[in-house]
């Protein structure tokens, strides 16, 4: 469900026309709905009420967006010092963030501690060892919580499963009672319970299942070893339809399986979801530049490429395309590409489009999360404007650099 809709035949975000828009801002652009974040962030909060739902930042780190999700009462989980800072400025109180990921720096650790954040998600043993130093000569005690990994298969795409024994990521199941208990032991670690984050984009709950389940377990054989467990992180993942045709659990059966699988520990939940709050929230407007017909093929050429939206490049993933203001005629087959020299910066191939002119608008959908949070400016091409729509009011809550600004950072070294 999303608030971007057609209105006698131009593709509006709200009360706001996509046209004016560019008009106004010039393209490519990103463009957020606040209706859509608001109906998405409600749902979830009253399906697992009284969870605390930390928006995972990494999707989506636009002050605007975060401060939007911070009003409704979202936390935050952040994966850097840098996140923690955009988070901490957004509005989210500090006891309302949690910090992931396996390699956080001792310097990033002491701002978590100073910043007094609700948890830190420990991921290994050198990370918990570091911790525990650090919190005692700051004079602290670090609230943590072990990452555990549940060796389950997340079913999607193997860049972005993270709950396999071959990842990475967490503590392996058969060590994790051992570490939490040395965990507990420790005078600068407040062991408060664990959490798991097993992959993104599921659209199935088993492997969701089969982790809270082994969780379950863990929890239970910690209390019996007399370690008292009182939180649960149960991580983010939840899919979001990138298809009309593709139906992801909702956010009301997710939460059914989550009390059948852990309900009855009494536990205090945090839950952490990013693409499923701002996924199909955003996207991101481009206007054709040419339109190219070869022997093989029509090319239709965007001003957006992978460098602002890189998930059809490295995840060989879908994103609708739209006309704005659909022409009458016969859709035909194009492949939509951006002006990047590579092949790689192709949107979709032989997607059936309305006929485009140079100079129309097209509009990528679900470009809401991992879209303008992973553009680079590969090519010389400066990020793209963030706008955030709330009704008929827009704010362009992110602006185009300028090229001078592009370079500012930069020294020429005096022998050249
Ligand atoms: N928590 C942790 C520890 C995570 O690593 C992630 C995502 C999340 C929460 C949020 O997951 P979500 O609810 O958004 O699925 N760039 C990729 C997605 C990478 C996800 C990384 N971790 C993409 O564009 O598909």
């Amino acid at each position: 469900m999303h608030h971007f809709s057609y209105r006698d035949g131009a593709l509006f975000a709200e009360d706001v026309s996509l046209a004016a828009l560019a008009d106004e801002v010039g393209t490519p652009f990103y463009c957020y709905s606040t209706a859509t974040l608001a109906r998405h962030f409600d749902v979830l909060a009253a399906a697992v009420k009284p969870a605390t739902v930390c928006f995972a930042v990494k999707s989506n780190s636009s002050l605007a967006v975060i401060r939007t999700l911070a009003a409704r009462g979202a936390g935050a989980d952040v994966v850097s010092e840098g996140e923690l800072r955009v988070a901490l400025k957004a509005g989210v109180p500090a006891n309302k963030i949690v910090f992931s990921g396996v390699g956080k720096t001792e310097r990033e650790l002491a701002f978590a501690l100073v910043s007094g954040i609700r948890q830190i998600n420990v991921e290994s043993i050198p990370e918990l060892e570091t911790l525990d130093a650090l919190a005692r000569r700051m004079g602290r005690v670090a609230p943590i919580a072990i990452r555990v990994n549940p060796d389950v298969d997340a079913h999607t795409h193997e860049k972005i499963s993270t709950g396999g024994a071959q990842h990475k990521f967490g503590v392996a199941a058969a060590d994790a009672l051992a570490v939490c208990r040395r965990a507990h032991e420790m005078a600068g670690i407040d062991f408060r319970g664990l959490a798991v984050h097993i992959g993104s984009q599921l659209t199935d709950l088993e492997p969701f299942r089969a982790a809270f389940a082994k969780l379950h377990d863990m929890v239970v054989a910690l209390r019996d070893a007399g370690v008292p467990v009182a939180h649960l992180d149960l991580g983010g993942g939840l899919g979001v339809p990138y298809t009309a045709d593709q139906e992801p659990p909702t956010p009301a059966a997710y939460a059914q399986m989550v009390r059948e699988t852990v309900g009855d520990l009494g536990c205090e939940l945090t839950f952490e979801p990013g693409r499923m709050l701002v996924g199909n929230a955003g996207m991101l407007v481009a206007k054709v530049i040419y339109v190219k017909e070869t022997a093989a093929k029509t090319f239709v050429v965007v001003d957006a490429a992978m460098n602002d939206l890189i998930r059809p490049a490295m995840y060989a993933a879908h994103h609708d395309i739209l006309a704005v203001k659909p022409r009458q005629g016969d859709a035909r087959p194009v492949d939509v590409v951006g002006p990047i020299c590579e092949t790689g910066d192709t949107f979709d191939r032989a997607v059936a489009l309305p006929p485009l002119q140079a100079g129309d608008l097209v509009a990528f959908a679900t470009a809401g999360a991992y879209g303008a949070v992973m553009a680079s400016t590969y090519n010389g091409r400066p990020l793209v404007p963030e706008v955030l729509v709330n009704g008929d009011k827009r704010c362009v809550t992110r602006r185009r650099p300028s090229y001078e600004e592009m370079t500012a950072l930069e020294t020429v070294p005096n022998w050249l």
